[in-house]
């Protein structure tokens, strides 16, 4: 691809900025932020550090969202972060108006992009940009998934002493409290983890997994979490920049899959060159349902709050 913009140069952007440059996976990588210096100073940075990872990608910076023009991808990670003790839909109201402007000049400099939102509560606020864009679902999702279902298998990992190598865990549903992790197809080599593992230590995986960002900022305090983050987004990149067919959980806008339309939410994705290529529907078990009525319930209280 020859151009990737990352609007929002905190340490998601900055970190996500240094895995696309270090993996090739673009000729410029444009950083934009607000904040007078930060996309500069990030960017030259990152193009500072190419001699000695080899890398030739040529990584700019400005507060001038002009500077994306062209771009094939725009991945969105402006927007306050919440604060220990807060969920991701506090932070609904302050960052729908940061992404309100944000979407004006991604469809102003970059109309033929395909768009990766980050910012929280990303599930909305996907929703929210495909809206405002009236461009085609493909074109319009979000991250969330790969980075809760990476969790998962670490904690899988962490909790057998099993390579993380072919460990494969499923997370779906919004991005909060209520997301669902799919232990059914949660896999060691392909093996359910229910043949490792008793149901208490596969019960707090499961915990665990939902509460992972908020784990990492109680332990913080002034940070979320963002290696984790930058590397999901990077997987999703790469999927599309080397048109993969990836199957990927992602955040998309659902057209009468799982039963909904009019809302975007973690599901099985293809992630293809066109971007959001496919959405899987997989038959759900009746707990499984349960789990996914109970998130999609919390993503149409926060959209209702759109109005
Ligand atoms: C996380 O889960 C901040 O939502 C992000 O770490």
């Amino acid at each position: 691809m020859d151009k990737i913009t990352i609007i929002g140069a905190g340490r998601v952007g900055e970190s996500t900025a240094q895995i696309l440059a270090q993996r090739g996976l673009c000729k410029v990588l444009a950083l934009v932020d607000v904040k007078e210096g930060a996309a500069a100073g990030a960017a030259l940075d990152i193009q500072e550090a190419a001699p000695l990872f080899g890398y030739d990608t040529r990584v700019i910076g400005d507060t001038d969202a002009s500077i994306m023009a062209d771009s094939g991808l725009v991945i969105i990670t402006a927007g306050i972060p919440r604060k220990p003790g807060m969920s991701r839909s506090d932070v609904l109201e302050t960052n729908r108006g940061i992404l309100d402007g944000i979407m004006d000049s991604v469809m102003e400099y970059a109309p033929d992009s395909k768009v990766i939102l980050v910012s929280n509560p990303v599930d909305i606020l996907t929703y929210y940009a495909w809206k405002k864009t009236g461009w085609h679902r493909s074109r319009v999702f979000g991250q969330a998934g790969v980075l809760d279902s990476s969790r998962m298998a670490a904690f899988v990992s962490l909790e057998t002493s099993y390579s993380v190598k072919n460990i494969s865990a499923m997370v779906l549903g919004g991005h909060g409290d209520a997301m669902v992790p799919m232990t059914r197809f949660t896999t060691i080599s392909g093996i359910p983890i229910e043949h490792f593992l008793d149901q208490e230590t596969i019960d707090r995986i499961v915990e665990r997994s939902r509460f992972g960002g908020a784990e990492i900022l109680a332990l913080k305090k002034n940070s979320s979490a963002y290696d984790a983050p930058a590397a999901a987004i990077a997987e999703m990149v790469e999927a599309i920049v080397l048109d993969r067919r990836h199957v990927l959980p992602a955040v998309a806008i659902l057209e009468g899959e799982y039963g909904e339309r009019n809302l975007a939410m973690g599901v099985p994705c293809v992630l293809a060159e066109e971007g959001m290529d496919r959405v899987i529907e997989l038959p759900l078990t009746d707990t499984e349902k349960a789990m996914f009525d109970e998130t999609i319930v919390n993503i149409k209280n926060d959209l209702k709050r759109l109005k």
